[in-house]
Formats: C-alpha cells, sequence, structure tokens
C-alpha cells in the first residue's frame, strides 16, 4: 500500500522568497503529524502544496501514490474559517455533503458532533468566531477522505472549547483512522494530538524534529493522558528542539 502522503525534496518559493523547504516526509496511512514552527517558517504553504493548491518550485509531492488534485481526496480546515456568509451553518454543511455528491440528512449529526446542533438555522455571520472555526470543522468531517489537513483550527478558540474539540479530533481520528496533517504553535496541542510531531526550522521551514509519539489513542482519559509522566517527557522534548532553533 502507497504512503498517505510522501515529499520528496519539496522546496516551494513565492518569487525569490523561499517559504520552506528542503522537506523529505513521508506519511503512512492513519498516522496524525502535527507540524509546529515558529510563524512565517511555511507550514501553511507545505499544507496548501499537500492539498495540491500550489506546486512545489522544486521536488515532488504524492498523496496516495498520485500527485495531488485540489479539492479531491482531502478535507481541509483554513486558519480562516471560510464560510459562505448568505448560507445558513447548516447550508454550509449542506453544501459540503452536496458537493461530494452525499445525501444531506446528515447535516444535524455532524452539528452534533461539534456541539453546534442549536445554530444550525443562524446565518454565519451571527455566530462567534470559534463557531465559525467548528462549522468548519464539522465541513471538512463531511465528506470521507482519506486526509485532513488543518490550519490550526483551534487558535482562536477559547481554552475549554478548544480542549473538547482537541479530544473530538483525538477521537475522530482514531475511530475513522484518516490520515490528519495539523498546524499548530502550540506545543501542548502538538503532543496531545500527533502520534508524530514534526518541529520545522524559521523560515525557509526544514525538519528540525521528527518525534514519534507512543502514546495511548485509545482507552485513556483526556485528563488521565494530560497528566502522564510520558506526556510532559514529550512535551519538554519538542520544547526544546524549539528554543534551540536558531532565530
Ligand atoms: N502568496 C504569497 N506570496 C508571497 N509570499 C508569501 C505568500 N504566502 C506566504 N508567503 C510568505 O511565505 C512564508 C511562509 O508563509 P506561510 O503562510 O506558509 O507561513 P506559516 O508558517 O503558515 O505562518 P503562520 O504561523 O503565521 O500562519 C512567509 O514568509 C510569508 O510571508
Ligand atoms: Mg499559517
Amino acid at each position: 500500500m502507497s504512503s498517505a502522503i510522501e515529499l520528496a525534496g519539496v522546496q516551494h518559493s513565492y518569487g525569490d522568497v523561499t517559504a520552506v523547504g528542503p522537506v523529505d516526509l513521508v506519511v503512512p496511512p492513519g498516522e496524525f503529524l502535527v507540524l509546529v514552527g515558529a510563524s512565517g517558517c511555511g507550514k501553511s504553504t507545505l499544507l496548501r502544496l499537500i492539498a495540491g493548491f500550489e506546486q512545489p518550485t522544486r521536488g515532488t509531492i504524492r498523496t496516495a501514490g498520485e500527485p495531488p488534485v485540489p479539492g479531491r481526496g482531502a478535507g481541509l480546515v483554513f486558519q480562516q474559517p471560510r464560510l459562505f456568509p448568505w448560507r445558513t451553518v447548516g447550508g454550509n454543511v449542506a453544501l459540503a455533503l452536496k458537493y461530494a455528491g452525499l445525501p444531506t440528512d446528515r447535516v444535524g449529526e455532524l452539528l452534533e458532533s461539534v456541539g453546534l446542533h442549536d445554530v444550525a438555522h443562524r446565518r454565519t455571520w451571527q455566530i462567534s468566531g470559534g463557531q465559525q472555526q467548528r462549522v468548519a470543522i464539522a465541513r471538512a468531517l463531511a465528506v470521507d477522505n482519506p486526509l485532513l489537513l488543518l490550519d490550526e483550527p483551534f487558535a482562536a478558540l477559547d481554552a475549554l472549547t478548544r480542549e473538547r474539540l482537541q479530544e473530538d479530533l483525538r477521537e475522530v481520528s482514531a475511530r475513522t483512522g484518516r490520515t490528519c496533517v495539523f498546524v499548530t504553535h502550540s506545543v501542548e496541542e502538538a503532543v496531545f494530538l500527533g502520534s508524530r510531531v514534526v518541529v520545522l526550522t524559521a523560515r525557509p521551514g526544514r525538519v528540525a524534529l521528527d518525534l514519534p509519539v507512543n502514546l495511548p489513542r485509545t482507552g485513556v482519559s483526556p485528563s488521565r493522558l494530560r497528566a502522564l509522566p510520558e506526556f510532559a517527557a514529550l512535551r519538554a522534548t519538542v520544547r526544546s528542539a524549539f528554543e534551540e532553533l536558531p532565530v
């Protein structure tokens, strides 16, 4: 079976600014890869390359063995929610299902999974920023794509909602076996979510640390998991890799 994602010598430049690379990464199916790195190091660029929205300046990218096709094979959650303001909350999720040729009767269930069933009929500008981001997550989960790419999806959320959604996402990924690439600035979030954490250098982002996270994916409560000594040790390893980077 081919890798879910394969980057070989990938580099990307905007004009004469090299944003990222060279990066080599092989992501097996079902992995939850978290990318951590300073602002501007090229994390969003890497996600856009994997989604097929940008072409690498150098190197090659394969998803499931093929060059990525934009809009196919990957669910995306962007740094900004990017919802359709003329549609309701439910309407935004229904559109994703319709676009994928799926029945729209799962809208309620999907909104329920992100705690938004009570605002299904509101317009997206009538809900908070955190709620908008949750609509974007429900929309990405709607279609059963093998790949889920998430760009700092929880950055604008309050601490409690953020933890709840982290727990939900961890559970969803363990249950569905989807391959996830998740971008964050938070070391704690990286270790909690990831089965593997990659720390990137400052721009142009390259792999500074590639760390497997061998914490249990199921059967342990989130609070017990966060309290494990292994959790603290992993957090310290990631943090010190960060601190050792030249600025
Ligand atoms: N469309 C663009 N045109 C020119 N330069 C760009 C473009 N998009 C990004 N860049 C530059 O490329 C670099 C990497 O940007 P990118 O958005 O990938 O960083 P990031 O790691 O996601 O940052 P942040 O954590 O702030 O979201 C930055 O220096 C940015 O200014
Ligand atoms: Mg970004």
